[in-house]
């Protein structure tokens, strides 16, 4: 099964993708966590990404497109994976295309502007894993701590508020038109959540979404 998870910075893609692949047992693949991870390792891509993600821009459709690409080769991936955050851009819709990869389900989570720059404030995330949680509407049982290790929580340094304003420009220039790409494809279900609802109440709805998978 292979399924895509769409939506503005902050609209909970993250957040849902861990339910998602814990229920279907498919991998996920972020690209955002991808690049943080080059960046903490010190690779050379991890330094040109930073400057890039740290302005709130899209790194390169080609350097992106060829981590994915890798990623996908892997043995964790022969039954499917949850893309998040990828694609982000029609050139990167096209190449995954072009590559043959067949994409089952599209899931966009709507949260309007107003709502994003509140939550991405208050997110905390645990490096490692990618687990996000949220000070106030999900919050780990000790403050700062990750749940199942107990390490550190991090603030990102792509969210201040500059930042969040200029990522939801570009998503709303450049990645919603994916929503209308895959509505139009014939062989995808394209689904919308409303992704303002309580974090549990969206993932009620995106697992019912998925049942009869
Ligand atoms: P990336 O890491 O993909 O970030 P993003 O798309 O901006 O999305 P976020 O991770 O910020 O948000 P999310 O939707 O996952 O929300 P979350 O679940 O955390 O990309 C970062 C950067 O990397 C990009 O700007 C770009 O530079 C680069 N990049 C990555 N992929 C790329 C690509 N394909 N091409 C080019 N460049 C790329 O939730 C947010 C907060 O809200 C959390 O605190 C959470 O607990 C809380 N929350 C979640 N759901 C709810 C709810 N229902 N109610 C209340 N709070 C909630």
């Amino acid at each position: 099964m292979s399924i895509i998870l769409l939506g503005a910075p902050g609209a909970g893609k993250g957040t849902q993708a861990q339910f998602i692949t814990e229920k279907f047992k498919i991998p996920q693949i972020s690209t955002g966590d991808m690049l943080r991870n080059a960046i903490k390792a010190g690779t050379e891509l991890g330094k040109q990404a930073k400057k890039i993600m740290d302005a709130g821009h899209l790194v390169s459709d080609e350097i992106v497109i060829g981590l994915v690409k890798e990623r996908i080769k892997e043995a964790d991936c022969k039954n499917g994976y949850l893309f998040d955050g990828f694609p982000r851009t029609t050139a990167q819709a096209d190449a995954l295309r072009d590559a043959g990869v067949k994409i089952d389900y599209v899931m966009e989570i709507a949260v309007p502007d107003e709502q994003i720059i509140a939550r991405l404030s208050g997110r905390r995330v645990h490096p490692a894993s990618g687990r996000t949680y949220h000070t106030e509407h999900n919050p780990p049982k000790i403050q700062g701590k990750d749940d199942l290790t107990g390490e550190d929580l991090i603030q990102r340094d792509d969210d201040k508020e500059e930042t969040i304003k200029k990522r939801l420009q570009v998503y709303h220039a450049q990645t919603s038109v994916l929503c209308k790409y895959y509505a139009n494809e014939k062989d995808v279900k394209f689904v919308t959540i409303d992704g303002t609802q309580s974090v549990g109440k969206v993932t009620e709805e995106v697992l019912q979404a998925l049942s009869n998978a």
